[in-house]
This record gives structure tokens, sequence and C-alpha cells, in this order.
């Protein structure tokens, strides 16, 4: 796979310009979550407040158990919080019935499921043009859309293959490429590159900031990938459930 030019994360600055008014992409306030096992109460986020803006490429660190999945997963429509509230492109999702909310995820979003989620009986293709098929979008745009990304994630000559004759890294890919096909404003990614060798994890990471660069997609992910991290420029880590910071990453921080 060649290398390709290193893209750096669109500047806060040009984020906040890209504010329309103060409208924050996404509005976290107050969310708390415990899970009920049998008896047992498990608190995985105690109160958060987060506010990602349009055009941000937020990595969610912190610990295994540390609450970065289910932050994604509550900011996805994909479990409701016990308490708080969260609005995404200013829609109170909080509350929203399945149906409400998978008619939310198709329109406002793309979701990298950290175990990735696809169909087992359709192919490497099928799987990454799903969601376009669902959204009614023609065969002939469908495959205008995903076959350069399929290609760009070095995949394309694996199109006919099921999910089973992949790879865990290979199968990933597909489920990145499912969720940035329709271009969408916001993707949420649980742990993108925690299968993958560092010369694919970053290629894929470069895919990402170009789209972040050149279409002002939305990016927040969860992972404890120090590469990830250091290519970020926000790093908000978790601990126990809470924000332990909110900052640059290392890698842009300036120097003492
Ligand atoms: N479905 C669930 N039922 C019960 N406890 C859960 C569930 N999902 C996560 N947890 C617990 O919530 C806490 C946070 O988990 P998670 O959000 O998956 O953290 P992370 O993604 O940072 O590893 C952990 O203590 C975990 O065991
Ligand atoms: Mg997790």
């Amino acid at each position: 796979m060649s290398a390709s030019p290193t893209v750096s994360a669109a500047s806060p600055a040009a984020a906040a310009a890209a504010r329309p008014g103060d409208g924050a992409l996404i509005r976290a306030r107050g969310v708390t979550k415990v899970y009920q096992q049998g008896k047992i109460e498990v608190p995985a986020l105690r109160g958060v407040d987060l506010d990602v803006h349009p055009r941000e490429f937020v990595v969610l660190a912190g610990a295994s158990g540390s609450g970065k999945s289910t932050l994604l997963n509550l900011v996805g429509a994909l479990d409701h919080p016990t308490a708080g509230e969260i609005l995404v492109a200013g829609r109170d999702v909080t509350h929203l019935s399945r149906a409400k909310a998978a008619r939310f995820r198709l329109a406002s979003l793309g979701f990298v499921f950290q175990a990735y989620n696809l169909v087992p009986v359709l192919t490497c293709y099928e799987n990454a043009e799903y969601t376009l098929a669902l959204a009614g979008v023609a065969r002939e745009e469908r495959e205008r859309l995903v076959m350069p990304l399929l290609e760009r994630v070095g995949l394309g000559d694996m199109r006919d293959r099921k999910p089973h004759e992949l790879s865990g890294g290979q199968q990933q890919r597909i489920a990145v490429v499912r969720a940035i096909a329709s271009r969408p404003a916001l993707v949420l990614a649980d742990e993108p590159t925690a299968n993958l060798d560092s010369e694919t994890s970053g290629n894929l990471l470069d895919l990402m900031l170009e789209l972040n660069a050149e279409h002002g997609t939305t990016f927040v992910f969860a992972s404890h990938d120090p590469d990830l991290i250091a290519r970020a420029r926000r790093v908000v880590r978790l601990r126990d459930g809470r924000i332990e910071s909110d900052g640059l990453s290392e890698a842009e921080a300036p120097r003492a």
C-alpha cells in the first residue's frame, strides 16, 4: 500500500468558525448510565457533560471499563441514559423509540461497532452498501460511493467474499466503509483500529482525517490506540464514568 501524505485534523479555530450559531453537534448534559445486572447496579457513566462541534476529530480515551462504549452508544441512540440529556444536531435523542432511533441513525450518522455487526449472509460489497440501500440510494450511485472506499482500504478485490472469509481486520474495515459511505456529517466509531496492524490502521486514519478536512465530517472515536490518540486534535479522557481531562492531544499540546 502506498503511503499517503499525512493529513491533520481540522483546527479548533476552523471547527469554531464552522459552528452554526453556537450549535454543538453533540451536547451531553449530566449523562449517567447505570446498568442493571440482576440485582447488581453497575454505574458506567456518572454525570458526563460534553460538547462536540462540527468538524471536530475527537478521541474518547481511557482504560477498559471507563465508559467509552457506553457514551458512544448513548450518543448513537442505541441505548437510553439513566439520567441526563443528549442532543445531536439540536435533536433530543435521549428517549427515542427504537424505530425513531433507527431512522435518526440512518439519516444522521455512521456508526462503527466494536464487534463490526456485519451481516453474515451478505458479501463484503453488500455489507458496505447496506445503509445506502436502506436509505433508498440507487444501485449505480451506491457502487459509485462504495467501490472507491473499498479500494482505498485495500479490499477492492474482496467484494464478493462473505465476512467469514475475511480476517477480523478486514471485517473492521468493511464496517468503517459502511459507516462512511453515505458521507454522514457525524461518524461514531468504537475502537475502529483495534484489530489492525499499524500500516493498515494508519491508512484508515488518513482516510478519516481526509474526510474530516475535506468534507468537514465530525468524528468521535472510542480508542486506546496511541497512534489514533496522537493524531486526534482533542482527547477526552474518561475514568470510572467521568471525564478526567479534555484537551489537545499530547502531540498537539505546546511543550512546557
Ligand atoms: N450491557 C451491560 N451490562 C452491564 N454492565 C455493562 C454493560 N455494558 C457495559 N457495562 C459496564 O459498564 C462499565 C463501562 O463499560 P464500557 O462503556 O463498555 O467501557 P469501555 O468501552 O471504556 O471499555 C464497565 O464496568 C462495564 O462492565
Ligand atoms: Mg468499549
